[in-house]
């Protein structure tokens, strides 16, 4: 699948998803291989005004495409972030136009474009202008079940520039949980001519490929179903794309993965921040195992890294990843 002109390897994209999509995240999925990843969301006036948000981006080692995402409602301000974003190094740009976040909301922002899609269409407009790199937008099927407006807005980001849809085929009422709607997924797909990346509810390889059967959507971008198994978006490379990369890594000890991963964090955010943090991730990366409920209330308690990753290593050491 192609971006703009960016060529991806396979069609499988890492969702944004603010607080957990952080590079040391990124860098474990792209450990066992996808296709590009995105930041989570930055708020165009922090870029602008406070550039050091701009750390929580930082694109080292991440040897496939970055699509950075910025959210806002003034178009001027949105283009001048993006503007930074594109010399910071975004391959390309995602405006985010789905976030259901009361505050974000309030502010005129994400999913509250799909209610203004004039202003939805002059930040488009005004962010296409300010960049060469591909320029993506993010949507949901539309505000509710009654307004489901995504194929006029996909036609108007066509219209003006944009190089791909994703689609969070959920309305804001269904947040990150409720249902997904493959009808509407199969409906803007046949709507514009770019290209549709699907998302929603894909947490086994089966969903995958029933999302590109029933809708023909070009790629698939996962959020959830990564946590805790960052090698998630690669059995679906393998399955839909017939991807194989012998230098990733597999039949690797659970164990080796966090471990990395709580050392890339550490390293990355710092001990506390770091330590505070990483406590998200272990939650999800011991679901299901045995002692797991003993396990978190431990490492959770523990402040001292040494010691948390002594734990680490006791209790993912001798579990295989699936
Ligand atoms: C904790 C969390 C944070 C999220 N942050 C963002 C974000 O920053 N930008 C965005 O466009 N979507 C965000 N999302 C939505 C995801 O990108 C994705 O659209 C959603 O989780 C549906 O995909 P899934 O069912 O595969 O998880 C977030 C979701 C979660 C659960």
């Amino acid at each position: 699948m192609k971006i703009g002109n960016i060529e991806l390897d396979g069609a499988v994209a890492l969702a944004p998803m603010a607080g957990i999509t952080d590079p040391p995240f990124r860098r474990t999925v792209l450990g066992f291989g996808i296709s590009c990843l995105w930041t989570e969301m930055i708020s165009c006036n922090a870029v602008v005004h406070a550039r050091k948000v701009l750390a929580t981006m930082d694109t080292s080692e991440h040897t496939v495409p970055v699509v950075f995402q910025i959210i806002g409602k003034d178009p001027e301000i949105m283009a001048e972030c993006a503007r930074i974003v594109e010399d910071y190094g975004a391959a390309a740009v995602d405006i985010n136009m789905g976030c259901p976040a009361r505050q974000v909301i309030g502010s005129g922002g994400g999913v509250a474009l799909m209610r203004d899609l004039k202003m939805a269409s002059r930040i488009i407009v005004s962010v296409r202008k300010a960049i060469k790199i591909p320029l993506t937008v993010k949507m949901r099927t539309g505000w509710d079940e009654k307004s489901v407006n995504a194929p006029e807005l996909a036609l108007i980001a066509e219209r003006e520039g944009v190089d791909a849809i994703v689609l969070h085929a959920r309305n804001r009422c269904a947040g990150h949980c409720g249902p997904v709607s493959l009808d509407h997924l199969k409906l803007v797909k046949s709507t514009v001519s770019i290209p549709v990346i699907g998302n929603g509810g894909v947490m086994a390889v089966e969903d995958a490929q029933d999302m590109v059967m029933k809708t023909g959507c070009d790629g698939i971008m996962i959020g959830k179903g990564a946590l805790g198994r960052p090698w998630f978006p690669r059995k679906i490379l393998e399955s839909l794309f017939d991807w194989m990369v012998i230098s990733c890594q597999s039949n690797r000890s659970l164990g080796a993965v966090v471990k990395r991963h709580f050392e890339d964090e550490l390293r990355w955010c710092g001990v506390v921040r770091g330590l505070h943090r990483m406590r998200k991730h272990l939650g999800w990366y011991s679901k299901g195992i045995d002692g797991a409920a003993e396990f978190r209330s431990r490492v959770f308690m523990e402040e001292n890294p040494e010691m948390a990753l002594a734990l680490i290593d006791n209790f993912f050491g001798k579990v295989m990843i699936p």
